[in-house]
């Protein structure tokens, strides 16, 4: 891989669901570090997508009288739109049923059937049809699937099967040898336990008499491809893989795959051992993270407790959405989602910490300083502990985004916001003002802005338009952005710049509906009763 270039990607979502938070949390993650990676200076590539084939899509588009191209053409819009309308600033979009990846695919399948790494066989066993699986008796549950719960077909019948184990050992090793491999430390334990297991061979054709809607397999036109092995392929077909060998190694091996943890064992065993059987270089990293959580339960449109985030995002802005989900969430564990929990921390870290604190400044620079960046003064005592609380949240926030702790750089930037309100409140410029101690309020009121702008900077991948809108109310749209190291320089703002006018707050303060307020009562309550 080229130093300096950073590929990371998103799982590619079933095109038949409706988007909900937990598909745009990892698409606004994936979003975040890209753009945190470009700010140092990486050349960035950010790929996601949708998985269009199977057996849900061909009902679908049956049960709607389309076929399942059109079907997809239709319902991948919802992704690709809520995307635009979310500000991902993906640099690729990969559908698999395009004709880029289906022939990688074709040519995958042929390459590994030349060299005797697919073979056929008779298959006996269990088969799922909604899950599109085949399992062995003792993976059934209750004589069910074990993931959907509902009754499973015997069959035998003829097959293609990728010479899986034959990496077992491989992959033991790799993963021993390479500790940043599976991310987080838990679920890298949770695959060598897997793996201690014996490592089946892997099913990976589908008879067409059941399923018609993949990709055909290149040597039996009586079979489609199964579609985990079609969809896992789209992170290396995207990049120009058996297309454009520059662009492919330019790329590959990628930094991330980004996914959730339910997606683990398919990444983690399935994509890595054919990763060595195409004799790739593995991912630097696998990352899943947890589940966003509904009361204790997982968000999902089976158990109908899903939130749109296109509502969260009409009612509280998209901006503060991504805010909400980063700081939130400890990567790689699970997080509960509720609106109350999402007002609450909008109203203490984006209404008052930050958007309050600019509110009062901008005020004081158009009532005592014409509306423009007193000069800069040489840094006193007073100044101190700001510089250091900033200081440190731009170290922290760089190495948040290095070791995958994003709420933790978060929490360093919401502590140097606070060590701001402390300095305003403490040096009191209103009082300056009054005494007519103008150099003290412009040393006061330019360093207060800097705290701002500085945090605003790191802020921005998380909310690039508000900060936006923060550096150009403060007349540092043109200032760069420059978290290229760990030192960030603290005068940014121009001598003399013209400041902006607050028409409305940044982050306008939320007031809580009375069915939230009573939520909020008990909460305290039990946590009273707790004590
Ligand atoms: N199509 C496959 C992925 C193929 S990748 C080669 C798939 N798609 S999915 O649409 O069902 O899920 C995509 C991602 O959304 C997964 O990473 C999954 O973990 C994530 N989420 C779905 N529900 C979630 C939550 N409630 N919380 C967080 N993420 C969850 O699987």
């Amino acid at each position: 891989m080229g130093e300096g270039n950073f590929y990371i990607t998103t799982p590619i979502f079933y095109v038949n669901d409706s988007p909900h938070i937990g598909h745009a949390y990892t698409t606004i993650l994936a979003d975040v570090l890209s753009r945190y990676h470009r700010l140092f200076g990486e050349e960035t590539h950010f790929l996601t997508g949708t998985d269009e084939h199977g057996l849900k899509v061909q009902n679908a588009a049956q049960k709607r009288g389309v076929t399942p191209q059109e079907h997809c053409d239709q319902f991948v819009k919802r992704f690709q739109e809520l995307w635009t309308r979310l500000g991902i600033s993906n640099d690729d979009f990969i559908r698999t049923t395009e004709m880029r990846h289906k022939e990688v695919v074709t040519k995958v399948l042929q390459d590994l059937k030349d060299r005797d790494l697919i073979y056929q066989s008779e298959y006996e066993g269990w088969y799922c049809v909604p899950c599109e699986r085949y399992f062995m008796e003792k993976d059934l549950v209750d004589g069910c699937c074990p993931d959907c719960h509902r009754p499973v077909q015997r069959l035998v019948e003829k097959n293609y099967f990728f010479r899986m184990s034959r990496y077992q050992q491989q992959l033991i090793d790799y993963i021993n040898e390479h500790p940043d491999f599976i991310q987080p430390a838990n679920r890298r334990t949770e695959i060598l336990g897997f793996l201690r297991q014996p490592l089946g061979d892997l099913c990976i054709s589908r008879a067409k008499s059941r399923l018609t809607w993949g990709i055909e397999l290149p040597f039996d036109h009586d079979y489609v491809t199964y579609v985990w092995v079609d969809a896992l392929v789209n992170y290396i077909s995207a990049i120009g893989y058996l297309r454009d060998d520059a662009e492919f190694r330019k790329w590959w091996p990628v930094n991330y795959h980004l996914i959730g943890k339910d997606i683990l064992t398919t990444h983690a065993v399935y994509w890595t051992t054919m990763l060595f059987a195409l004799g790739l270089p593995q991912p630097k990293s696998i990352f899943a993270h947890g589940w966003w959580l509904i009361d204790d339960s997982k968000m999902s449109k089976s158990v109908g407790n899903v939130v749109s985030p296109m509502d969260m995002a009409d009612k509280y802005g998209i901006d503060a959405l991504r805010y909400y989900l980063m700081a939130q969430m400890t990567l790689g564990q699970d997080a509960n989602f509720s609106e109350l929990s999402f007002c609450l921390r909008f109203n203490a870290d984006l209404a008052n910490n930050l958007g309050n604190l600019l509110s009062r400044v901008v005020t004081m620079l158009h009532k005592n300083c014409g509306g423009r960046i007193p000069a800069a003064q040489p840094l006193t005592a007073d100044e101190n502990d700001l510089t250091a609380a900033c200081r440190s949240a731009a170290a922290e926030m760089r190495a948040g985004v290095l070791n995958m702790q994003l709420d933790r750089g978060l929490a360093s930037i919401m502590a140097a916001l606070n060590a701001a309100n402390r300095y305003f409140d403490t040096m009191k410029p209103w009082a300056l003002a009054k005494e007519g101690r103008t150099q003290e309020l412009e040393r006061v009121l330019r360093n207060t802005g800097e705290a701002l702008r500085l945090c605003a900077e790191l802020l921005t991948p998380v909310m690039p338009s508000k900060m936006a809108q923060l550096r150009t109310l403060l007349g540092a749209s043109d200032a760069p952005l420059c978290l290229a190291g760990t030192e960030t320089e603290w005068f940014g703002l121009q001598d003399g710049a013209a400041v902006g006018q607050i028409e409305t707050p940044l982050f306008p303060r939320i007031d809580l509906s009375p069915e939230l307020k009573a939520q909020l009562n008990q909460m305290n309550q039990a946590a009273k009763a707790k004590k």
